[in-house]
């Protein structure tokens, strides 16, 4: 079965081709990413990004199925980001997936773009193997989820407030960085003196698996007024302790979620999983647990059609019928906790 994936739920445009003969493998992906478009804007706007994925849809297509060797008629479904995200930017990749699926006479899978995260690591070479914790950490979301099989996913604890890579992003804004604000200021964190600057921990003794962010980004918002001018190895400092603090209780709480659930491997999946810091730290201490920790391949940790095409052949092959033409709708607001038997855990649980 070939599935093809399409992702458009922000700023990147993302395409992809998924056979699942031979195990499975990932015969061509191409992405366009809208990072220089909306830079001039500090940030993502809804609009741009909109018509950007229009401009790119039909070449991307076409150069998936070019490097894949293979012809369009040989697609046996198209999986597409569903929700959440931007209505008006998953409403473009609905539409081209739905018109493209009725036009080859084949079956749309959509998908939840956080099912698409968290299913990302299985593209790599070593990937883990059913059931696994995952710590979900991207623009929009901070979760911890208990991932017993595909479509089978338990909420054990998320963010109250800002997700981390929000988190990051707004900060970044207060240093000064440009958009998108989480590697930037990973970069001028490299260049900071540990313990010179320190910011709490929030809720990292709260006894529970949820986060809250949104402190933080006060707490430095206040150590910058109280500064008044910031030399650059200050701010980097600043941009440092920010750092420490947020992936201390990203590192600590993970690993609690996989004590709790007596099994032994992690998966790390989002944007902020790109983060050097939170790999060095969460894997020094997770050796230490004799936790296995899985990261997608870098450049499947941030959004990317691979992961969709992934998610959706996954879908299929779970015994998903897909949807035959038809009326179709976008969920710009779509909790993963929504789709088929996934769940909140009431802690109890693992
Ligand atoms: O998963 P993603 O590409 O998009 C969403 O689904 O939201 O995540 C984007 C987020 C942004 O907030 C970005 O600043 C953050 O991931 N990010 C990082 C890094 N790379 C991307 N945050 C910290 N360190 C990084 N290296
Ligand atoms: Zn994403």
């Amino acid at each position: 079965m070939l599935v093809l994936g399409i992702e458009t739920s922000c700023d990147e445009t993302g395409f992809a081709l998924y056979s699942t003969a031979d195990g499975g493998r990932l015969l061509a992906h191409a992405l366009h990413s809208q990072v220089p478009m909306h830079q001039a804007y500090g940030g993502v706007v809804p609009e741009l990004a909109s018509r950007d994925h229009i401009r790119h849809l039909v070449p991307l297509l076409r150069k998936v199925v070019a490097d894949s060797g293979l012809s369009l008629q040989c697609i046996d479904a198209v999986a597409y980001t569903q929700g959440p995200g931007l209505a008006g930017a998953l409403l473009v990749g609905a539409a081209f997936a739905e018109a493209l699926a009725m036009a080859l006479a084949v079956p749309t899978v959509p998908v939840h773009h956080l099912e698409g995260h968290l299913l990302s690591p299985l593209l790599s070479a070593t990937p883990p193997v059913f059931p696994f914790i995952a710590l979900l950490v991207s623009g929009g979301h901070s979760q911890l989820m208990h991932v017993a099989g595909v479509g089978d996913y338990v909420l054990l604890g998320e963010t109250l407030d800002d997700a981390a890579g929000e988190a990051f992003d707004k900060t970044a804004k207060l240093l000064g960085l440009g958009y998108p604000g989480g590697p930037a200021l990973a970069a001028l964190a490299a260049d900071g003196r540990a313990d010179r600057v320190r910011f709490p921990r929030p809720m990292l003794n709260s006894g529970d698996l949820d986060f809250s962010f949104s402190g933080l980004k006060t707490a430095v918002l206040t150590r910058v007024r109280e500064a008044g001018t910031l030399d650059e190895l200050q701010r980097a400092d600043i941009a440092r302790a920010f750092q420490d603090a947020i992936v201390e209780v990203l590192v600590s709480k993970a690993l609690r979620a996989v004590s709790g659930s007596g099994l032994k491997q992690l998966v790390v999946a989002g944007g902020v999983g790109a983060n050097r810091e939170l790999r060095r730290q969460l894997d020094a201490r997770a050796a230490k647990a004799k936790v296995a920790v899985f990261y997608p391949e870098l450049e499947f940790c941030t959004d990317n059609g691979a992961m969709i095409a992934l998610a959706g052949a996954l879908r299929l092959q779970a015994g998903a019928s897909g949807k035959v033409g038809g009326a179709f709708a976008v969920r710009p607001r779509w909790p993963l906790s929504e789709t088929s038997a996934s769940r909140r855990s009431n802690h109890d649980e693992i």
